[in-house]
């Protein structure tokens, strides 16, 4: 006989998951940067790494009234470039005043020895920095001056916007104002909304005995009558109370249905053994129940991969949060290719969400898993010796179509990162990889 209510809820079951998948993939899609279908005489190209200046290009590229071609710098060739009438470039600057990933190669075409002819091309460039780093702007400036020599025609001097300001929303507005009048629209601002008092709901230490600084996971949740929503990937940027200190970001490691973000913070402290200032706070002086002004940002660049594409999540320390939210977005989907290379110092008190690793482990969502420790008695290693020593399953997981994720330190481990899967993968086909948006980097 026919069990109607098992039929019942079999069907509610698989309806509820579909809409659920089909809710993620409009996300996913509504989120991510496309070509646009704008004619390709007017070219609107972005130097982003951590969404600002991609959501910039955006509503540029969306308010112009012809519509323009929308691309990462690295995919503009010089072919594009001289059959364009126009060009906007919005180019961020990283490391020693230099490029985002996805523009990293593009001035190497002006570094050949017949320099491109640009001189029907008129262009604008917005370069986006932050006056507390050395080479303010940088990049940008570099952009301007190469096509510039390459006789295209500025038309409008290379603006400034310092993006550590509370002025710099406003600072946009105007750029793209001069730009498109009234016709500026908000879409593509990857803002979830503004700074609201988030409150701490818990705080525990992560690593106690590490012979590295303390790591907090934190607890925050938005004010009661307010809604809030981000994707695996986002961003948290916080202002202390009572400060005129820069905001400060964090990865944020999990997802809205738990109706709080969670941080990784580590405590970090000079030479003289001074904390610094967020992550003092966050960490030392902050009271349960106490609030931080809290403003959420999408990066799209930094969105977990569509269906169930393979996944390596590399990452090291705090750097775990940027991963987190990937792992546990794929858990909800039910995406089960996924593997996680992690690294901290001592193999006895940095495990970090050790009990929610052999979860996944245990559930089958983690068929590789690799964590390393530098400080081990026994098999001490970095992340991208690990890469190195598991070279063919890295170039197996790529072959079938591997998205990587990095996330973390810039300088202690993302450029050793980078350097081991050069060495696997080869140049060409870490390039590839981040041409075709399967190199993705949250690092700072
Ligand atoms: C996209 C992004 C994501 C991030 N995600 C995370 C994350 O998930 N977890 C995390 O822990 N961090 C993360 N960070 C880093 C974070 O934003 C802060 O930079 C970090 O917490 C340090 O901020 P602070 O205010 O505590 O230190 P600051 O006060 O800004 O000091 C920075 C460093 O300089 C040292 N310093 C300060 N003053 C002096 C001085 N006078 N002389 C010498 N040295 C000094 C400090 O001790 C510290 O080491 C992220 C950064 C970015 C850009
Ligand atoms: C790790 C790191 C390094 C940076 N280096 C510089 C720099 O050298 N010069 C500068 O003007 N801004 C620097 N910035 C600030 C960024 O350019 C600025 O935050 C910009 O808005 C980022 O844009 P994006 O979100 O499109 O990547 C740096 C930011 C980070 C996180």
């Amino acid at each position: 006989m026919i069990d109607w209510q098992t039929v019942f809820y079999a069907l509610f079951a698989v309806t509820a998951w579909l809409l659920f998948t089909w809710q993620c993939l409009r996300a996913y899609r509504l989120a991510q940067p496309s070509e646009g279908d704008g004619r390709g005489d007017v070219l609107v190209a972005y130097a982003s790494q951590s969404g600002r200046a991609l959501g910039i290009a955006q509503r540029l590229a969306t308010s112009l009234p012809d519509g323009a071609r929308l691309l990462p710098l690295n995919r503009l060739d010089l072919d594009s470039l001289q059959s364009a009438r126009q060009l906007y470039c919005i180019a961020a600057t990283y490391g020693e005043g230099e490029a985002p990933d996805n523009a990293a190669r593009f001035l190497s075409q002006f570094a050949q020895a017949e320099l491109p002819d640009l001189s029907s091309l008129r262009y604008q460039v917005l370069a986006l920095g932050d006056r507390e780093y050395p080479h303010f702007c940088a990049y940008g400036h570099q952009l301007d001056a190469a096509l510039a020599e390459a006789g295209a025609e500025c038309a409008v001097n290379c603006a400034e916007i310092d993006c550590g300001t509370e002025q710099m929303a406003q600072a946009v507005d105007q750029w793209l104002g001069a730009i498109v009048g009234e016709a500026v629209t908000a879409e593509g601002a990857h803002s979830y909304g503004e700074f609201l008092p988030w409150t701490l709901q818990s705080r525990r230490c992560v690593n106690e005995g590490s012979p590295g600084a303390p790591m907090y996971a934190l607890r925050l949740s938005p004010p009661a009558t307010q809604a809030v929503d981000w994707q695996a990937g986002a961003i948290a940027e916080i202002r202390l109370p009572g400060s005129a200190m820069r905001a400060r970001e964090y990865s944020i490691a999990s997802l809205p249905q738990s109706e709080s973000v969670e941080l990784l913070v580590r405590l970090q402290y000079d030479e003289h053994g001074q904390a610094g200032m967020a992550s003092g706070y966050l960490c030392e002086q902050m009271a349960l129940g106490e609030y931080v002004e809290l403003k959420l940002r999408a990066n799209p660049l930094f969105a977990t991969p569509e269906g169930d594409t393979p996944l390596i999540l590399i990452g090291a320390g705090s750097g775990l949060a940027g991963l987190w939210g990937h792992l546990e977005a794929r858990r909800q989907s039910g995406y089960r290719q996924n593997w996680l290379v992690y690294g901290e110092r001592s193999p006895a008190c940095d495990r970090p969400y050790a009990e929610q690793i052999a979860e996944l482990e245990r559930d089958a969502y983690l068929p590789g898993l690799d964590l390393c420790f530098s400080r081990a008695e026994q098999n001490a290693a970095y992340v991208q010796e690990v890469l190195r020593q598991r070279a063919l399953a890295l170039q197996d997981w790529v072959s079938r179509g591997a998205v990587i994720m990095v996330c973390g330190s810039r300088d202690g481990m993302a450029g050793g990162v980078d350097a081991a899967l050069r060495e696997v993968l080869g140049t060409a086909g870490v390039e590839q990889l981040e041409n075709d948006g399967r190199y993705r980097r949250d690092v700072y």
